[in-house]
């Protein structure tokens, strides 16, 4: 209905992908959205962080620029989380802004980063440190389009669907655990399910706080080491989703030190990642580097406050302000 809306409008859809997901997708997707297939109205980028850069940023730009996109043109986002952020940047920014709709067909993106008005692009410097909140004007989610991504990719995208269940409380983290078999094999229903109760959530905390000011830090949950561990291990050495299922068992160590949560929090979210085949230990890198690394992180303050814990599951805490050394003897329980 949005595309023939947009078409009657004489609005052009402008669709940024990668070539994973073209060669998957691209037909059947242009197809239902009426859009013009080939090489005018679809650009097709290589898969892969390394295209969120500044570099694929002009590419993108002088792409609509040569082909006289206008202001009442719409830049379709078809993919992950880096055609997400990407093409969601080049619509904010591309004549001042251009109306966006985001098609997400991984789990991380359908879960999380196509939802909330999150854009970036990374710089050598680090991740997303360029970008803008800029919200889709339609977002469509297809699980369905789940069902080719490669299994690592699949497996630890699951990691954020985890944090929503620990966010979301004892109901959906039950569904997860009495469904993870079904999950493993990408089951439509179920993920259908998961899907939507995830992005409900979100969309419940954006709602109240698009601007990342107050309760929006309650999504980093599991993210400062996370982020920690992806800057001192490697962008391309581990994935954000391993690294954010790794920083949720931070999270809840932490969380039962500085907020009383249950020890038997612990056990199940290791139990739950171990049987949707996320690893829940890594050779740790020296600790000094990773406090390093997360006293860094753009979502602490210079007094070290900014942590998310939980108080129980569903009642996620922000703020927290964690010591350097408790931080450093919660990294424990992930070390290899
Ligand atoms: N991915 C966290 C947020 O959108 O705020």
């Amino acid at each position: 209905m949005y595309a023939l809306q947009a078409a009657a409008a004489g609005s052009r859809l402008f669709v940024i992908t990668d070539e994973n997901v073209e060669r998957a997708w691209g037909e059947r997707i242009l197809d239902l959205l009426g859009a013009a297939s080939g090489g005018d109205y679809v650009l097709a980028l290589t898969p892969g962080e390394g295209t969120k850069s500044l570099s694929k940023l002009e590419v993108c730009w002088n792409w609509l620029a040569f082909r006289g996109a206008r202001r009442e043109d719409v830049v379709v986002a078809l993919g992950g989380g880096v055609v997400g952020d990407l093409a969601g940047f080049v619509a904010a920014t591309y004549l001042r802004g251009l109306s966006l709709w985001q098609i997400p067909t991984s789990v991380l993106a359908q879960v999380d980063s196509s939802i909330g008005g999150k854009t970036a692009v990374n710089l050598e410097a680090g991740k997303n440190l360029v970008g803008s909140f800029y919200q889709p004007d339609f977002v469509v989610i297809e699980p369905g389009t789940l069902a080719t991504l490669p299994e690592e990719e699949y497996v630890s995208g699951l990691g954020e669907v985890v944090k929503y269940c620990l966010l979301h409380g004892e109901d959906l983290l039950d569904v997860l655990e009495k469904n993870i078999d079904a999950v493993r094999v990408r089951d439509r229903q179920i993920m259908d399910d998961l899907v939507r109760r995830c992005v409900n959530y979100k969309a419940d905390v954006v709602e109240e706080d698009e601007f990342d000011q107050g309760r929006r830090a309650v999504l980093n949950l599991g993210h400062t080491a996370a982020h920690a561990l992806e800057r001192t291990v490697g962008y391309g050495a581990i994935s954000h989703g391993s690294a954010v299922a790794l920083g949720l068992l931070v999270a809840v160590a932490l969380s039962e030190e500085y907020l009383g949560l249950e020890a038997e929090v612990l056990t199940r979210t290791r139990r739950i990642l171990e049987r949707l085949g996320i690893p829940t230990t890594i050779d740790l890198p020296p600790v000094e580097s990773m406090l390093a690394a997360a006293t860094r992180d753009k979502k602490i303050s210079a007094g070290g406050t900014g942590f998310v814990g939980l108080a129980s599951l569903g009642a996620p805490v922000w703020g927290l302000n964690v010591t350097p050394a408790r931080f450093a003897a919660a990294l424990e329980v992930i070390r290899a």
